[in-house]
């Protein structure tokens, strides 16, 4: 049988069978050891991060943490972290964050990361690049040799202005990675999904290597019409694994 784990107060038990959302719960809680009080945190986005957010919430609740702000990634996070009474801000009044806590879709060997599956990419990679210490919590699954290897759509944020245009000049820059791309659409009604910033996005899917990384991310950044790509470069200080094994912390 399963775990049941429904308490932001109790870690996993690791003696019984684990399902992946006790994996993500326990990096999340791995993670949330490193916060201290007074500290301006960027609060992540997504099914691990949010277990994140629960258990810094409690830790407040119960006075164990104090004098915390949060700068939330996404109205998602915003709306959970309002309800949890974690007292919030934005960049614009803190522009230096302590540390950030967030997923991924992806983690290879160098701690090059993709996010954006969740489509919160573009205030997440503003968030976490203005953090002193960015802390990425994964479940085992989410570790790749390449980015781009597993097949999963890596994301780019674009202007919803003749976004098919965009799309085109995208996959044009990969040909010879075997690019195809689309625009991500709604999963209830069909429409284009919009972002929390307005714009839509476009899922690449290639079919080998990408190459050097931030030779893709300047070219892409390079083409008009594109906002922000999911390839986080350089950015994680240390990313927690959690597996059925234990718990493993890559740090560059
Ligand atoms: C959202 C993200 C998420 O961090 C990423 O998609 C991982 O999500 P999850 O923790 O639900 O697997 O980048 O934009």
């Amino acid at each position: 049988t399963n775990l049941m784990v429904s308490s932001a107060a109790s870690p996993p038990c690791p003696s019984v069978a684990l399902t992946q959302d006790d994996l993500k719960k326990i990096a999340a809680y791995k993670a949330v050891e490193h916060v201290k009080s007074g500290m301006v945190l960027g609060l992540g986005t997504g099914s691990t991060a949010k277990h994140a957010v629960d258990r810094i919430a409690h830790l407040i609740q119960q006075g164990t943490l104090k004098d915390i702000i949060g700068i939330p990634t996404s109205t998602q996070t915003h709306e959970q972290a309002l309800s949890l009474n974690i007292p919030l801000s934005d960049l614009d009044s803190h522009p230096v964050i302590d540390l950030a806590i967030d997923g991924a879709d992806e983690v290879d060997p160098e701690l090059n990361l993709v996010k954006g599956r969740g489509g919160s990419l573009l205030r997440e990679k503003m968030i976490e690049s203005a953090s002193k210490k960015f802390i990425v919590i994964v479940d085992e699954s989410k570790m790749v040799k390449h980015i781009g290897a597993s097949r999963l759509a890596m994301p780019v944020e674009v202007i919803p202005f003749c976004w098919n245009h965009s799309l085109r000049r995208l996959v044009d820059l990969f040909t010879d990675s075997g690019c195809v791309g689309e625009l991500r659409k709604c999963a209830g009604n069909g429409e284009a999904y919009v972002t929390d910033n307005g714009n839509y996005i476009i899922d690449l899917y290639f079919e080998r290597d990408i190459g050097d990384l931030n030779e893709a991310s300047d070219a892409i950044l390079r083409l008009p019409g594109i906002v922000e790509h999911g390839m986080f470069i350089g950015l994680a200080s240390s990313v927690i694994v959690a597996g059925v094994d234990g718990v493993t912390v890559k740090t560059k």
